[in-house]
């Protein structure tokens, strides 16, 4: 039946539930966001529950890429970055306008492949270690929670690539003062509190690398040496807070990811076959080099961690607040309309996704899925994507190869880990392996 024209003006109800939810990262939403895919499809809207506007949800890659990308413009980060930025002051991760723009700019060369080629060594030789201490807990029959001893891992090589030299001045006076990242489990606003007293911490080398720079050319000392076309440098203070950043950032979102592909790995036993066959035919030189190469020869080990990345992906619900209207199809979205977006439910979403539940690497390899480039976005999209993806991608090929050579896993377990959906979606009791040496 032809509509008329006065039709065509009314706007077109949106589905979603009647009753007010109030959406946070935490597990009742990531639950409440799988059902509602399921009655109310890729665009929905849900009642505030403090009375605002309603939310919207938008799983349709097509509104995915208008808001992360083609309308990036109309979009800031949205609820629940308040918290964040009780952690991290203004770093790149939550600031917005021309600030964000020329920090972001400062702070991107540090992360091009051939800056992050000064830590292949590093990245190898703390796997290295980390291997020994797994085999001689495996030699004692004892299984390992990988998800802690990989904290630790990924926490050290963070801080060693931000602070280099001073990473050793830093945990030689004493004990590692982050190491409350990896110690702490909760998230909640004591954690901050606490968190944000190591700026002081923080503020004492970025002073001392002040008033001496010494050429180090770990991430301070480019963020240091950073200068704007008209010579600007960082301010301390701002220097400070994208360090905080890229602890946070760039430590418990790799740290989840790896600890997930161990489990995947340890309940596939053809996948971790063909993983370590493919680790095991590089040779050691090489594997501290590959780190730094975009393929590096572990081709499949790079699908087992896009296969991981797709199933639990650590940044699992992206939120954004609208500035000015905008449309989503028929629907006029207002300006001030929070907008979520979750790369969890995309990542599993049948239509684009075969056997969305399932782990298959080889989906990657094969590139048969219906897809779309935008239900596919573990490290985000657009102007706001993850500036660390490089180096995450590069450490966890390293690492993953670098420990397939040596130990073969096994989970036990009776049922999969459970999921702890905060800020990032990461084991909630550890993951606990028996580790053969091979
Ligand atoms: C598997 C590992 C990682 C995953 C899955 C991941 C995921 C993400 C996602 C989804 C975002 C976008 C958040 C949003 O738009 O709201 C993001 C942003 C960011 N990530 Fe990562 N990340 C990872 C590792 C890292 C590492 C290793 C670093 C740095 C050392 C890092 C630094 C950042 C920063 C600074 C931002 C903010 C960028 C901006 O807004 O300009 N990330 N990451």
């Amino acid at each position: 039946m032809a509509s008329s024209v006065s039709d065509l003006r009314l706007p077109t109800r949106v589905p979603g539930p009647s009753d007010a939810f109030p959406i946070a990262p935490d597990d009742e939403t990531r639950d409440m966001l799988g059902r509602w895919h399921t009655a109310y499809g890729d665009l929905y809207c849900v009642p505030d529950a403090r009375g605002g506007q309603p939310h919207w949800i938008v799983h349709d890659p097509r509104l995915v890429q208008q808001v992360l990308v083609r309308n990036s413009a109309n979009y800031v980060k949205g609820m629940g970055l308040d918290r964040v930025r009780i952690l991290l002051g203004n770093g790149i991760m939550v600031s917005e306008g021309d600030f964000w723009t020329r920090q972001r700019r400062l702070m991107q060369p540090a992360f091009r492949p051939r800056a992050l080629a000064d830590f292949g060594a590093m990245i190898f030789d703390e796997n290295a270690a980390l291997a020994d201490r797994w085999q001689t807990l495996s030699e004692r029959g004892e299984s390992v929670d990988v998800a802690a001893h990989i904290s630790e891992l990924t926490l050290v090589i963070v801080l060693r690539s931000i602070f280099g030299r001073d990473y050793e001045a830093l945990v030689t006076a004493g004990s590692n003062p982050f190491a409350l990242l990896t110690d702490e489990p909760e998230r909640n606003l004591r954690f901050a509190a606490r968190f944000h007293r190591l700026t002081r911490v923080v503020d004492d080398i970025v002073e001392r690398r002040l008033a001496d720079p010494s050429g180090d050319f770990d991430f301070l000392g480019h963020m240091l040496a950073a200068r704007t076309k008209a010579g600007e440098t960082m301010s301390r203070r701002a220097l400070v807070d994208e360090v905080m950043t890229l602890i946070v950032a760039g430590h418990e979102t790799t740290a989840s990811a790896l600890a997930w592909a161990w489990y995947l790995l340890a309940t596939h036993e053809n996948v971790c076959a063909r993983a370590q066959a493919e680790a095991d035919a590089v040779d050691e030189a090489e594997l501290r080099d590959s780190g730094t190469h975009a393929s590096g020869g572990l081709d499949f080990i790079g699908h087992v961690i896009s296969e991981t990345l797709r199933l639990y992906p650590p940044g699992w619900l992206l939120s954004r607040r609208s500035v000015a209207a905008d449309r989503f199809g028929a629907h006029e979205v207002p300006a001030g309309a929070q907008v979520f977006i979750s790369p969890y439910v995309l990542h599993r979403h049948g239509d684009y996704w075969h056997d969305p539940q399932g782990f298959d690497p080889g989906r990657f390899e094969r590139g048969d899925q219906p897809g779309h480039r935008f239900a596919y976005m573990p490290f985000a999209a657009g102007p706001r994507h993850c500036v660390g993806e490089h180096m995450a991608l590069t450490e966890m090929r390293v690492h993953l190869a670098h420990m397939l050579r040596r130990f073969t896993p096994r989970y036990h377990g009776n049922a999969p880990p459970t999921m702890e959906s905060h800020i990032n979606l990461r084991p909630r009791d550890g993951i606990y392996l028996q580790l053969t040496p091979r």
